[in-house]
């Protein structure tokens, strides 16, 4: 199962595919092959003789493959406090509790045992792909992007940069969070132990208002100088808002105090994104920067609800984000159907307010649409749409095999699975088992998690 593009579900029935075990990628894949596995190989590789078949699963009638979970924005650190402040407004959470905890990471003791359960976490809940917030702390951001290394997952990690704004015991120089953030790309970029390619640094500033200009601008050519992507967080509640544009009053929109310090372009991930003005949206399509949605964060804190449909229509990408700990859930599962209930919300209030929706503006998100922004639309926002996000031959095979039989299974299995019986004739009853595993699944129900070709979670 995999959605290529926005819109289109792919469900392939009793279909092979082959992976390359020495590159990670897709080999090929076949619905319905006639051939053996033997000859597959010999197909998708149009060579006679080719390498042996190092291992072949078979998965059950309650199993399908997909493409792995991409969670676009998300904070290591704040794993460490999920579940509270579920009844404060952003910027209040962010003093109480957030800024607290975050400062412990200055032990790097505290960052080498938290940053492991992290990331085992994470990857239980099968994303194969994060973009990961640390702290300020150069050292303990080397041990999560070194956590992540051995673990296998692929990442960004971005050493967190705030030099204005901030408690004085949670705040850098700016010279001392520049300094920083080139130190910690280089070390990464230097990395020549095996898979550190999976790991890349991203640059980080925090969000506009804890960030002084020159501090912006120093972190928009050190993306410039290294070729790497940049993260931040953007028109994410009213109050941040008109906060950052207090901070910087001779900004046209709160994008454009990124976009003029050189850190608007096609490998930037914006988070949230919920309330934007038309200049806002102007900005990030003419820079070609993708939005992370994080409907479960924006639900926990209040923050509003965003506009998919617009965004997209917009030409912006799109994809998912579980924004942990201003979520409260690490599950990309949970963030989709939050999308769901979020656009609901979002239509109802617009029928109220007696606004004409015209096209596909009125029609729900549904469960194909959620998908494929927590795949192959994650993948996009990342940079690496073309490598990643669907199964198709060449791609690098990131992926998750699903149980739906698994123990204590939230979904129901083939076998028990009376929803199928109201199907219309012409309809796949797998239509309705992805619907109820976007829904109803969690953890359990992930039983085998790979990356760049190999297994790196199972239960
Ligand atoms: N804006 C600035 N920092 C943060 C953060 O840690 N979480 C969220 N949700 N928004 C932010
Ligand atoms: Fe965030």
């Amino acid at each position: 199962v995999d959605t290529p593009t926005f819109g289109t579900l792919r469900i392939r029935h009793d279909a092979a595919l082959g992976v390359d075990h020495s590159t990670g990628r897709i080999l090929g894949i076949e619905e319905k092959p006639a051939l053996s596995p033997h000859k597959l190989v010999e197909q998708w590789t149009g060579s006679e003789h080719p390498a042996s078949i190092v291992a072949t699963v078979r998965l059950t009638a309650d199993q399908f493959l997909m493409p792995g979970l991409i969670d676009t924005h998300t904070h290591a650190p704040q794993f460490t406090f999920l579940g509270i402040g579920h009844d404060l407004p952003l910027m209040d959470w962010l003093e109480k509790y957030t800024f607290k905890h975050e400062s412990e990471f200055k032990d790097t003791e505290v960052a080498r045992q938290f940053y492991h359960t992290v990331v085992d976490r994470v990857l239980a809940n099968g994303v194969t792909f994060a973009a990961y917030y640390g702290t300020i702390h150069l050292e303990s951001n080397r041990v999560l992007a070194e956590t992540i290394r051995k673990k296998g997952q692929r990442a960004y990690v971005g050493k967190v940069c705030m030099d204005m704004n901030s408690p004085d015991y949670y705040v850098e120089t700016t010279e001392e969070t520049l300094e920083g953030t080139e130190a910690f790309i280089r070390g990464i970029l230097d990395n020549k132990q095996e898979r550190a390619g999976l790991v890349q640094p991203i640059v980080t500033p925090r969000f506009a208002p804890t960030c002084s200009q020159k501090c912006l601008s120093g972190l928009g050519a050190l993306a410039r100088k290294y070729n790497v992507p940049v993260q931040s967080h953007l028109c994410e509640n009213p109050s941040e808002i008109s906060f950052a544009q207090q901070c910087f009053p001779e900004s046209t929109s709160y994008a454009d105090i990124y976009g003029s310090a050189g850190l608007l372009g096609p490998r930037t991930i914006m988070a949230h994104c919920v309330h934007m003005s038309t200049e806002d949206l102007k900005a990030l399509r003419q820079a070609g920067a993708g939005v992370s949605h994080c409907p479960t964060s924006n639900f926990a804190l209040g923050s509003g609800l965003a506009d998919v449909r617009k965004l997209l229509a917009n030409g912006l990408r799109v994809g998912l984000g579980t924004d942990v700990g201003g979520g409260y859930s690490p599950s990309m599962l949970d963030a989709m159907r939050m999308a769901c209930a979020a656009n609901r919300a979002l239509l109802a209030a617009k029928r109220e307010k007696g606004e004409q929706l015209v096209g596909r503006e009125g029609v729900p998100l549904d469960a194909g649409e959620v998908l494929f922004l927590a795949t192959q639309g994650g993948a996009d926002v990342m940079g690496m749409g073309a490598e990643l996000g669907s199964l198709d031959a060449a791609k690098l095979f990131d992926a998750l095999v699903v149980d739906l039989a698994a123990d204590r299974s939230p979904v129901p299995s083939v076998q028990r699975t009376p929803a199928v019986a109201c199907l219309h004739d012409a309809e796949d009853a797998w239509h309705v088992r992805l619907e109820q595993f976007v829904f109803l699944a969690d953890d359990r129900n992930i039983a085998r998690v790979y990356v760049d070709g190999r297994l790196v979670h199972s239960v």
